[in-house]
């Protein structure tokens, strides 16, 4: 299975969750890819936030070599599952694939962890440090309930 996790930036939200999975898929020795992106292109090439970089590396987890690179149209054929961290994401996913775009593939992400709730992961960028936290644990039972559903 592929999995893309796509956000606003790609430097807060969507790259704690692609460290986490990456993590819960080698320990779990699952046959998974993990991927993410953004649909703005502010921040491209740039590494995660120092905040996710710390939040992640405080639970063991070393995300500084990953990059923001922006959400495309080809990563409709590229990923088995698109997860939106937020409702905005979601149809900027829509909008940037266009006519025609398999959004069968295209989930909010925490209706894994509580479905129908279209509850969106907060977005921390314009927080303090303290926003980081809750993001992480949000994101770490989303990825649990994800791998229990589809392992
Ligand atoms: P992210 O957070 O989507 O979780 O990476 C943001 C990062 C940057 C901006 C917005 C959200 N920005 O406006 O630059």
């Amino acid at each position: 299975m592929r999995i893309l996790m796509v956000c606003l930036g790609n430097i807060c939200r969507s790259p704690i969750a692609e460290g986490l999975m990456r993590n819960k898929i080698e320990q779990q020795g699952l046959d998974w890819q993990v991927d993410s992106a953004g649909t703005e292109s502010y921040h491209v090439g740039e590494a995660p936030h120092r905040y996710s970089q710390k939040v992640c590396l405080e639970h063991g987890i070393d995300i500084s070599a990953q990059r923001a690179r922006r959400f495309t149209k080809k990563d409709f054929d590229s990923f088995d599952k698109i997860y939106a961290m937020a409702k905005d994401v979601y149809n900027e996913i829509a909008e940037i694939g266009g006519h025609g775009a398999d959004m069968g593939k295209v989930m909010l992400f925490v209706n894994e962890l509580h479905p129908g709730s279209n509850q969106s992961v907060p977005d921390p960028w314009y927080g303090n440090e303290d926003g980081y936290l809750p993001v992480y644990e949000l994101i770490d039972q989303t990825c649990n309930a994800i791998i229990e559903k589809y392992k």
